[in-house]
């Protein structure tokens, strides 16, 4: 039996991560721990609570002390590393909180494992445990017109969020060539699908175009990103963990570059069908408002090392994904009422604590 432990398990990737291993490994011990902050939300998981291979654990990865005593009492052969602060606008009014989650508790999780696996440069590097750290393509900076991101793209980081990210991913490397500690990277680009926090692009438009309210485009809306289906994420990092290389980086992408403000017309259009709208009726709402301070102008991942080493390719098209998360926000209203109300942040008092 492998312990596996997914930090951040209730956020949006870490929930789809933890019901992807737990149906392709049911040899596989999956412990969840999360600090279920506001992006938390353990009713993303509900359908695999009663899963006997699953269990939940609430716990603070900044603090070391009970992160010491959570490794060495359950001796992880495994840890994924999902737990962070993920939203950009919300660095750029608070960037302390993210170095404190998202370098000081990756650092405290490379102490941990470093110690319950005996790991340092006299001893070969172990390849029997890995840490495997998630991380984003934000830490490479902005792109002009042309041209990728690949896995030799030089850090250059430009918000809080993506210089904290970037300081995790050097952390880790570091305790890679310093102490042998078994770890691998992948930077993946922008996810969208089920269970988004309703603060990032997607949730955010969709919520809005069904409630007829405004949708805030930032800037001129030209903006590009690199759109990859959550779940084909979840796969990629399923992959990577099985035959990917330790003390290598793999880059995480879909091949799938939309301006922002074709994105949401494109979301617009699929909205009218499905709200029976007269066409066009959704974009009246688009807003065009102040922009993100140092917004990046442009990402875009060659995935091409992944594709060629190991296989991996999304299994949808952009357009058959995007419809699949339309269809589930629509169909999954409660979700949303219950983070707009606040319930959720009461179902672990109400499900969990008790046991
Ligand atoms: P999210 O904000 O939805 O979830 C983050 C989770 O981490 C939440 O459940 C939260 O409760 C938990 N958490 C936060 N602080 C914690 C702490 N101190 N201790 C324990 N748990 C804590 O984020 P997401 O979008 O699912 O992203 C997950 C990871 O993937 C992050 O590391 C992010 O940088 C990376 N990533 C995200 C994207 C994306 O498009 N969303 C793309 C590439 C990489
Ligand atoms: O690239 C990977 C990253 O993608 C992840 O590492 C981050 O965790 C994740 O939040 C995401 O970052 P972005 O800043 O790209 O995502 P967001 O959904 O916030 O914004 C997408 C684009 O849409 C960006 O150009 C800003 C713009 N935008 C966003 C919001 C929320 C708007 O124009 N209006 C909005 O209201």
């Amino acid at each position: 039996m492998k312990k596996v432990l997914i930090t951040g398990g209730a956020g949006f990737i870490g929930s789809h991560v933890v019901r992807l291993f737990l149906s392709n490994h049911p040899d596989y011990e999956i412990y969840n721990l999360d600090k279920l902050t506001y992006a938390g939300n353990l009713e993303n998981l509900k359908d695999v609570e009663g899963n006997p291979n699953y269990k939940f654990i609430k716990g603070d990865i900044t603090d070391a002390a009970f992160i010491n005593t959570l490794f060495d009492e359950n001796k992880f052969g495994v840890v994924i590393h999902l737990a962070a602060e993920s939203h950009v606008d919300r660095s750029i009014s608070n960037p302390l909180e993210f170095v404190t989650t998202n370098v000081i508790g990756t650092v405290n999780l490379l102490n941990a494992a470093k110690k319950i696996w005996d790991c340092n440069k006299d001893k070969p590097v172990r390849q029997d445990r890995i840490f495997y750290h998630v991380s984003t393509d934000e830490v490479y900076g902005s792109l002009g017109e042309t041209g990728f991101f690949t896995e030799q793209t030089s850090y250059d980081p430009q918000s809080p969020y993506s210089a904290s990210k970037a300081s995790s991913d050097h952390f880790v490397r570091a305790y890679f060539n310093t102490y042998n500690l078994p770890v691998v990277i992948s930077n993946c680009s922008n996810n969208y699908g089920a269970n988004q926090f309703p603060e990032k692009l997607i949730p955010l438009f969709i919520h809005n175009i069904r409630n007829n309210k405004p949708l805030p485009v930032y800037g001129d809306g030209k903006y590009t990103r690199d759109w990859l289906w959550v779940v084909d994420h979840a796969r990629a990092i399923d992959l990577i963990m099985h035959k990917g290389e330790l003390g290598e980086t793999y880059n995480i992408g879909g091949f799938n570059e939309w301006q922002n403000i074709e994105l949401i017309k494109l979301m617009c259009s699929i909205m009218d069908k499905k709200l029976a709208r007269k066409p066009g009726e959704s974009e009246k709402l688009i807003t065009y408002i102040k922009d993100r301070p140092g917004h990046d102008r442009r990402y875009a991942i060659d995935a091409a090392k992944l594709n060629k080493n190991l296989g991996w390719k999304p299994s949808v098209t952009f357009e058959e994904g995007l419809e699949k998360t339309i269809d589930w926000y629509l169909a999954n209203e409660e979700w949303l009422k219950h983070l707009t109300s606040g319930e959720y942040q009461k179902y672990y008092e109400q499900q969990y604590a008790a046991r």
